[in-house]
């Protein structure tokens, strides 16, 4: 069982908190949870006490407090510290370690991995000196979950909603200590189909038009969505790879055969991922026999291929719709004309064509676009990338 410390601050979204208490019980954490003086005019410790099964701390020196465990020892007992909401207050103390209340100087004293999910109005959070301090605890090694986009309880527009709890709990399960929680179902009950590799087109029985994607992406993805709880479909294009156990693979050759086998599939799913290299043209023309080296020259005449995503996406009864965006040049624009065009729910934009990442490498990076948000995940093997990318997909499919 792991041992998770809550701090929680005085913001709104504090109340979020208790349901992220629930959440990490469920996923079978002990947690103990320490309130700032602030945090408790917006909710009280019974409620944490209640959820979390433990007393509540909220003192430096609690002399009253039966069994007080103190500061050391709290610090001592966590295997991990998650601060949500984090107020820009807290952010600025840690970052400049200020130890002038319980959870401050619990910081301090703490070894193991800290995360915080900032809560807080978009002008503050937008502020320098609040990004300063950002930087400055990413420095340190903290890490640090959203804010998200949106509508804020200030009647204000922008970054600085605290990430939904479920989003919380599936990136501290996407960090690079996967067992840190026992269970990991955060996409319990969910169906993904994914396409992954490429498609081949053949010009005749020994030739064929294709490009150069391994699959490392696409299958890497059908292991996060297996490992995150889901049932997973995997429509792959000729790859040397070995599928995850436990998934539903699907082999296929051309774009055309992985169109029937996706359109097959889709009615009963929930998510679609599109992360294969599907060929946007074909020959007019496969030859049934090869081709002769005869003229100088030589012309083949291509077609345009249906596209599976566009298809998947305009159908009413869709499932939530994920588009990969492949670019050599003006990434950003071509991926949100994509996400725009194609009427997906999200995009995930990759530069290729460069020397790293992308096609055939074991490393990516990412940056994502949804209708009113983004989000860049850096340069990090696919297996991690890709866990990255379904806690998103989680966290973005309970916005909408
Ligand atoms: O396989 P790897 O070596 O690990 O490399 C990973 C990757 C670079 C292939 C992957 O990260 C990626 O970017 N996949 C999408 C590649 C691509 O075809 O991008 P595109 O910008 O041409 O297409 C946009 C989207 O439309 C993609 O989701 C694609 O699957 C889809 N599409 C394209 C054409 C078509 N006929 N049907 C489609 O569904």
């Amino acid at each position: 069982m792991k041992r998770i410390l809550l701090g929680v601050t005085g913001g709104i979204a504090a109340y979020k908190s208790a349901e992220l208490v629930r959440l990490l019980r469920k996923q079978g954490a002990e947690v103990q949870v320490v309130m700032t003086k602030s945090a408790m005019q917006f909710i009280s410790p019974l409620t944490f006490q209640a959820l979390s099964g433990n007393p509540v701390h909220t003192e430096l020196l609690d002399a009253d407090v039966e069994n007080a465990m103190g500061h050391i020892s709290l610090a001592r007992w966590a295997d991990l510290l998650l601060i949500a909401p984090a107020t820009a207050n807290i952010l600025a103390k840690l970052a400049h370690g200020l130890a002038d209340d319980l959870l401050s100087t619990l910081y301090l004293a703490a070894t193991c991995p800290v995360y915080v999910a900032p809560a807080m109005n978009q002008a503050m959070w937008n502020k320098m000196v609040t990004q300063e301090n950002i930087q400055t605890l990413h420095r340190h090694g903290v890490k640090v979950i959203g804010p998200e986009q949106g509508d804020q309880a200030c009647g204000e527009t922008g970054y600085g909603r605290m990430s939904e709890p479920m989003a919380i709990c599936a990136q501290l399960l996407a960090n690079d200590k996967p067992d840190l929680l026992t269970i990991s179902q955060y996409l319990k009950g969910h169906k993904i189909l994914i396409s992954a590799g490429p498609t081949c087109e053949p010009l005749d029985p020994v030739r064929y038009l294709t490009n150069r994607s391994s699959g490392k992406m696409g299958y890497a993805l059908a292991t996060a969505a297996l490992k995150a709880g889901a049932e997973v479909t995997l429509i792959s294009g000729p790859v040397a790879l070995t599928a995850p156990a436990g998934v539903e693979l699907i082999k296929v050759t051309t774009a055309e055969e992985m169109y029937q086998a996706v359109m097959s599939k889709v009615a009963t799913q929930t998510i679609y991922i599109g992360a294969a290299a599907v060929a946007d043209y074909s020959p007019v023309l496969s030859q049934p026999e090869k081709i002769k080296k005869q003229a100088d020259q030589l012309t083949i005449v291509l077609q345009k291929n249906k596209d599976i995503l566009a298809a998947v996406a305009a159908d009413t009864s869709r499932p939530f719709t994920v588009g990969f965006a492949a670019e050599t040049h003006d990434l950003e624009t071509y991926a949100r004309d994509k996400l725009t065009r194609k009427n997906l729910d999200m995009i995930a934009a990759n530069w290729v064509g460069q020397e790293q990442g992308g096609f055939d490498s074991e490393e990516n990076a990412l940056q994502v676009f949804w209708a009113n948000g983004d989000k860049s995940f850096p340069m990090t093997d696919k297996t991690q990338l890709a866990k990255q990318l379904m806690a998103l997909i989680a966290e973005r499919i309970q916005a909408v």
